[in-house]
């Protein structure tokens, strides 16, 4: 990384050049592995110098770096920001961009679209007019956010369109569920013990359950939510994220195709999903929200089961739910294991024999929990659930937890797409998720939306998804 290089973010106004990007970036300057020459070039139409664009950039490293901030490190870090006003439909506007790159001199640019997706194909286009896009003895690429398109049809358009512009491999597309320690830890803790990887399959596993739960409500984005929905922001992309490291057969390396070609398997390999296999609800008090359709339909809660039709997996069921204004925040993912093919305790026959539960706790006490069947001492022959537990801030306590975008953008800036979404596995996944969505709208036997109580653990039918198995949802992470 010793070529000289450009970060350069369209929408730096918004929000998430404040919250997230700069405080990422600073981190990665902080550990010093950023290139020698790096710069960050803001683009947006607000009317800001380089100094106002790094003033507004500091405050919000400031509020949220996780890091202590220093203000002798923030200044050298800061010299090399710098503005360039314009508009992203404006295409003049990118040549003074491109000026403005050529007066820093020759180097790679990593251009990231902190925009409204309706600008991501008018700023792919902006910069392929000026050449922007062409990689002439320097790397070009490009990152983009969330939501990669709002279906099938319009991600394969959005691809189609953006292949026209760049090569895949310039493309990184960002799901920041993978850049969190505790998702990248998913395929560490398969593959490098010995003896969890025997025991993941049909053969020992009785069901796996995805919960990624958020005590949060819409907030100030009643709008863009209302048009997008439950399964849309993060069905489609966080939790099929999360599944397909969970389900995916082993890669033959680490290495960002091998990993996604397993990735694009196993999501492939999920069997259509019933719209009676799925449950709908909303909070209370969502359809009064300002900026939101008069009538609402919109879930801000989901829960679904899938089958996965391989070796593997047959016949073993996934459940997974999400919803917003829950209990509480918690992301889990909980393999159940089988019962003990048979029971030779005589007190285990009035008693519930309890599965063994296998928890990778995701955030916020990011661990993992093994429930164990333990004897009661002093009792003749009584059992007892107990846990075994991991948590990072016991094991790592000298360490950080980076926020996944510092990872991320680190892996951009090497050329590593291992942990970002090819276009393959963005189509299948909105090919699992779209039915649902029409189902929901148009089919008059989907089930009714439910309303749920804010802070709730979202509408019951959920439970009777898995009752009707005889399981239950689990909820093994939290109590560190
Ligand atoms: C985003 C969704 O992608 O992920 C938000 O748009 C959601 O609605 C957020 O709140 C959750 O991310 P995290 O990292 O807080 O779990």
């Amino acid at each position: 990384m010793t070529e000289a290089t450009n970060f350069i973010i369209f929408g730096v106004s918004g929000d998430l050049a404040h919250r997230k990007l700069t405080p990422a970036l600073y981190n990665l300057y902080r550990k010093k592995r950023l290139p020698e020459k790096f710069r960050i070039i803001g683009f947006a139409r607000r009317d800001w110098s380089h100094e106002k664009l790094r003033e507004s950039l500091e405050a919000g490293t400031r509020e949220f770096s996780n890091s202590t901030f220093d203000v002798e490190l923030w200044k050298t870090f800061s010299e090399n920001i710098y503005y360039v006003r314009g508009d992203l439909n404006n295409v003049d506007d990118f040549g003074k961009l491109k000026q403005f790159l050529e007066s820093l001199g020759q180097g790679n640019n990593l251009y990231y679209l902190a925009t409204a997706p309706e600008f991501f194909m008018p700023v792919a286009q902006n910069l392929a007019a000026h050449q922007l896009n062409v990689e002439d003895g320097y790397w070009r690429r490009m990152i983009i956010e969330k939501p990669f398109g709002r279906d099938l049809e319009s991600a394969r358009q959005l691809n189609q369109a953006l292949h026209k512009i760049f090569e895949e491999s310039q493309l990184y597309r960002i799901d920041h569920y993978l850049g969190k320690e505790t998702a990248q830890n998913i395929l560490f803790f398969r593959f490098t013990n010995t003896i969890i990887e025997p025991l993941w399959n049909r053969n020992f596993v009785s069901n796996v359950q995805i919960t990624v739960a958020e005590a949060v409500d819409v907030g100030d984005r009643a709008g863009y939510y209302d048009n997008s929905g439950v399964l849309r922001d993060m069905f489609q992309n966080h939790l099929l994220q999360l599944l397909s490291l969970v389900a995916m057969e082993p890669p033959i390396s680490f290495k960002a195709d091998d990993l996604r070609n397993e990735k694009a398997k196993v999501l492939r390999a999920i069997r259509p999903i019933e719209l009676s296999n799925t449950v709908r609800g909303q909070y209370e008090g969502y359809a009064n929200l300002e900026r939101v359709r008069q009538g609402t339909q919109t879930a801000t809660y989901a829960a679904l089961k899938l089958y996965i039709d391989n070796w593997r997996w047959q016949g073993i069921p996934f459940y997974l739910r999400s919803g917003k204004a829950l209990a509480k925040k918690s992301s889990e993912i909980s393999i159940v294991f089988k019962r003990p093919p048979h029971r030779m305790f005589e007190v285990l026959e009035q008693q519930k024999v309890h599965c063994n539960v296998l928890s990778l706790c995701v955030q916020p006490d990011e661990g993992i929990h093994l429930k164990l069947e333990a004897k009661v001492p002093d009792s003749q022959q009584e059992t007892r659930s107990v846990n075994l537990k991991f948590h990072y801030a016991d094991s790592f306590e000298d360490i950080i937890i980076p926020d996944a975008y510092e990872r991320l953008l680190h892996d951009a800036l090497n050329g590593d797409a291992a942990l970002y979404a090819r276009s393959d596995s963005i189509e299948t996944a909105w090919q699992i998720i779209d039915p649902i969505i029409q189902g929901w709208e148009n089919d008059p036997n989907a089930p009714p939306l439910q309303i749920y109580p804010v802070g709730s653990w979202g509408p019951s039918n959920a439970d009777d998804l898995l009752a009707v198995d005889g399981h239950h949802w689990r909820q093994e992470c939290g109590n560190h």
